[in-house]
């Protein structure tokens, strides 16, 4: 029998009419259990059609690593392809921007595999306040993103401060941005102004709410431009946001949170607008594209969209996976803990890449999406797959099949990984 190429996230359909146009280079199939399991056929995935995604598994066993390993493919597509679409890596860690860097780390693996190291021009973005710290610190980034204050919602404000807004704070809060909704583009510093002038609150009220606004400026991301996300999202790109200098910040989930939330909600709008250009220019027998269907890779993705609780991102990012689809956008979730995120983001998943797992209520969380199709025992895939980073077994909704895989090394350098005293210490 001739072996047979995989390509996760397609179905029969488009695998017969494209073939593996428009699909990446992943990793290997593995075959076998544990210890005996070999590589065997090449593994693609998918990236013409919007998917949503979920990276798993515990830690260190190569989500970040996986996340990366899409964004390396997305330079290597053919220009054709890549001008359709823009990747924008959501860098809880600070870890992408090392796609600048070649993979010295594992040159022999790379060569097992016949890969070489190779560097990426990612483009990489850091808070507008912190740029300094960033150079200090020898990061190297290409420009800083901001975003305005006025874009924000009286809700996204009240959940970043973790306030509610039948509290007297919330009161005032969703006051004064109704006041200023008739000014274009106003700032923390009109917003402070619009507290003061109030003259329904106490002072205590009053106080209490500029200090919020006022410890919000210290987050280093509010200016009048913010960002463009145009530029951010241009044909063929790939951007990193860092934003693991929030990290240092007591509020710092928050911030990030907003971001996210902000960031989700002006992709949407704007796919939903490219597309309905792209289509109305296709009838005309052209084809332009303003902003081409998006990719969002999220580290940490449990912390925007988590189970228990809603934060600013949350339901921007429910948008994103429930409505997603027609628009052209795809998210690829990445998670230590299935069980920790919303359940919306699985169930809606038609892509799960689950590492190694151990955690019980994790198993559960990936039992639930698969009752529909399939009735092995996901907890003896996982437990089958060989101790060796990079393993994974893959849930695909499209073909309705589960594939073990070993994800193709990294051509570029990993920063963030774990250290280790030994050098290039994986055997395959
Ligand atoms: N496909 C792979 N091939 C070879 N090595 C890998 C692969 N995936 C991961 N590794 C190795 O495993 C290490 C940890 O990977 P990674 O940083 O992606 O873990 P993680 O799952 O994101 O962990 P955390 O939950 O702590 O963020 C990497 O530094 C790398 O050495
Ligand atoms: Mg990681």
């Amino acid at each position: 029998m001739p072996l047979r190429e995989i390509i996760i996230g397609r179905d029969q359909d488009d695998r017969e009419k494209y073939g593996k146009k428009g699909s990446i280079y992943f990793g290997k199939h593995l075959v076998g259990e544990g210890k005996d399991s070999n590589l065997t056929n090449p593994v693609y995935l998918d990236v013409a059609r919007p998917h949503v995604s979920l990276i798993c598994g515990k830690r260190g066993q190569g989500k970040s690593y996986t996340g990366a390993v899409i964004a390396e493919e997305f330079f290597r597509l053919p220009d054709e392809i890549r001008q359709n679409l823009s990747m924008l890596l959501i860098d809880t860690m600070g870890i992408w921007w090392s796609l600048k860097n070649p993979n010295e780390q594992q040159i022999g693996l790379l060569k097992k595999w016949g890969l070489d190291p190779r560097k990426f021009d990612a483009s990489v973005y850091v808070p507008k306040g912190f740029k300094e710290e960033y150079e200090k610190k020898d990061v190297p980034f290409d420009d800083s993103f901001s975003i305005r204050a006025s874009e924000l919602s009286a809700e996204d404000w009240s959940l970043a401060f973790g306030i509610s807004l039948v509290d007297p704070l919330g009161v005032l809060l969703e006051r004064v941005i109704r006041r200023l909704e008739e000014s274009e583009n106003y700032g923390i510093e009109e917003i402070i102004e619009t507290i003061q002038r109030d003259e329904r609150a106490s002072e205590d009220v009053k106080q209490g709410l500029e200090n919020r606004f006022l410890s919000a400026e210290e987050w280093g991301i509010f200016s009048k431009e913010g960002l463009s996300i145009e530029e951010i999202l241009s044909p063929g790109k790939v951007s990193v946001l860092d934003v693991s200098y929030f990290g240092h910040m007591s509020s710092g989930w928050s911030v990030r949170g907003l971001l996210v939330g902000l960031l989700s909600r002006r992709i949407y709008r704007k796919r939903v607008e490219a597309r309905r250009k792209e289509e109305i220019s296709t009838i005309r027998g052209r084809k332009k594209i303003d902003i081409p269907m998006t990719w969002v890779v999220i580290d940490e993705a449990h912390q925007f969209l988590p189970d228990e609780g809603k934060t600013p991102a949350s339901d921007p990012l429910k948008t994103l996976v429930k409505e997603g689809r027609q628009p052209g956008i795809s998210v690829v979730f990445i998670t230590q803990r299935p069980g920790r995120i919303h359940p919306d983001a699985i169930s809606q998943s038609d892509l799960i890449i689950s590492h190694r797992l151990t955690a019980r209520p994790d198993f559960e969380a990936l039992r639930n999406i698969m009752q529909t199709y399939m009735t092995f025992d996901i907890k003896k895939y996982i437990n089958n797959l060989p101790r060796k980073k990079g393993s994974a077994i893959v849930l695909d909704d499209n073909s309705e099949r589960i594939y073990s895989i070993k994800v193709r090394p990294r051509m570029s350098w990993h920063a963030g990984g774990t250290p280790s005293a030994f050098e290039d210490e994986e055997e395959f």
